[in-house]
């Protein structure tokens, strides 16, 4: 078997072991940063060639020849090998069996850990695009849904306890707000990482009269980053990426914990379309809630990547080290799969049904008219702790006489306070509690409906 010899072996006087190739190899995952490896070299080729470093023909000579690696790629016409170690190598290699030593120019006043970032800081960016659209989506599905949903009334849960009536379109609602904090958390992240790290070369800078700005203008950064050990050592960002990706599973999670337990015989309170459900392989009956749970469970997952990235971080000395490696695995599993999971999600929320009756009936059940039953009595001067004990004795009077609060008697409700009057029954109707909810937050349907103007008119829809 011949054995290349490595870009790095001038030292050297044995070759690598084949099992410390195999060990240490990173080409295998990260071949995914291909394109922004040769859009960084590009940028850096001009770069050197602007301030003189390499001849400006020489730059055009790698620049073309990248461009045609790049396509090459494109079309499977290459494939990488685990001698090749990582990307960057690969790619290096690839160039100067294309144009020879002018190829090896390239790679002047750069290391591969500044270059590593820079791939990575562009990688991400692309990617918060990505998932910043497909946020975007779920949360116009969501609002269509409010708006189809607006009449909708289901039970509120505390506890997992029936607490009081709301609208479902709230409840949508609800999550359109954490989505858009997630959203709000990608760019924010963004705004840390879009810095060019180019030119913090190995970890000192370079002696050579580079041009940073504009290298960065070339590759549209707005700055460069500001201190070359900082630069080849944070990967800050990187964990950061991947706890907002593991804050927007977590609010999947959440969602699809909900539906599952509502597409359960006992609630009723949703129909998953059968495209996203799946059947038992023994059981003829049943129609299974698997996307909902693999969501769910694949918020596990992104967890499991952040908590990587944050422990290879831990203690780890100033500047690079190679354990920086296994920042990507854990990086580009916690994009695939968020990225999966809100497309699913999105998809599967678009087929969904809501039992608008059986919602209302289990709204009206619970007890859950009790803090409108004590408010009422607030309105007429009680206050709250005397009306909240008042009405705690009126539900215990429901349970010993099994009567539900809108079955009682005005005349009952009498008994227990004298500033009861005939309009309490009205004023313990579903719609009416929800719409007494009028302030901002609140879930009266004119509140909900003001949001939901609001939201178009701020997404421009
Ligand atoms: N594959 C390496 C990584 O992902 C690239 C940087 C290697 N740098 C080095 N000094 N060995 O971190």
């Amino acid at each position: 078997m011949t054995r290349s010899k490595k870009a790095w072996g001038g030292r050297f006087k044995k070759e690598t072991a084949r099992s410390v190739e195999e060990f240490s190899a990173s080409i295998h995952f990260d071949k995914k940063l291909y394109r922004f490896d040769i859009e960084g070299s590009i940028a850096h080729a001009r770069m050197l060639a602007k301030q003189g470093i390499i001849a400006k023909s020489e730059a055009a000579a790698i620049v073309t020849a990248l461009e045609s690696i790049l396509n090459d790629i494109e079309k499977g016409k290459i494939s990488f090998s685990i001698a090749d170690e990582d990307i960057h190598m690969a790619l290096e290699k690839e160039l100067m069996r294309r144009i020879g030593d002018i190829g090896g120019k390239l790679h002047t006043a750069r290391s591969r850990n500044d270059q590593v970032v820079l791939d990575v800081r562009l990688f991400l960016r692309a990617e918060t695009e990505n998932v910043l659209m497909l946020l975007q989506k779920l949360q116009t599905r969501l609002i269509a849904l409010a708006k189809k949903e607006i009449k909708t009334i289901m039970p509120g849960y505390t506890h997992m306890q029936k607490a009081q009536p709301v609208l479902l379109s709230h409840y949508l609602l609800a999550f359109w707000e954490m989505f858009g904090r997630d959203a709000a958390r990608f760019g924010d992240c963004k705004k840390r990482f879009n810095l060019l790290p180019l030119g913090a070369a190995a970890l000192a800078g370079t002696g050579l009269p580079i041009n940073r700005s504009a290298t960065a203008q070339m590759l549209d950064f707005p700055d460069v980053t500001k201190n070359s050990m900082d630069t080849v050592a944070d990967r800050d960002f990187i964990a950061e990426f991947i706890f907002a990706a593991a804050v927007t599973m977590m609010h999947l999670s959440r969602f699809c914990e909900d539906l599952i337990l509502w597409s359960s015989d006992e609630f009723g309170f949703v129909e998953i379309s059968d495209a996203y459900t799946t059947g038992s392989s023994i059981m003829p009956q049943k129609k299974n809630p698997d996307i909902a749970e693999l969501v769910r469970g694949k918020t596990a997952r992104v967890y499991g990547d952040l908590v990587s990235v944050l422990t290879l971080l831990k203690g780890l000395p100033m500047t690079y080290n190679r354990d920086l490696q296994e920042d990507k695995e854990p990086l580009f599993d916690a994009v695939e799969t968020t990225k999966n999971c809100l497309g699913i999600f999105t998809e599967m929320l678009g087929e969904i049904g809501f039992d608008r009756d059986k919602m209302l009936r289990a709204a009206l059940g619970g007890f859950s008219q009790a803090t409108d039953i004590a408010e009422y009595l607030v309105e007429k001067g009680v206050p709250f702790r005397q009306s909240h004990g008042i009405t705690g004795k009126i539900v215990a009077y429901c349970i010993k006489n099994k009567k539900s609060l809108e079955e009682m008697t005005i005349t009952e409700y009498k008994k227990f306070h004298n500033s009861f009057a005939d309009d309490i029954l009205d004023r313990i109707i579903p719609k009416k509690m929800i719409n007494a909810r009028r302030h901002t937050g609140g879930t009266a349907t004119k509140t909900v409906l003001a949001r939901i103007r609001e939201i178009e008119k701020e997404t421009g829809k």
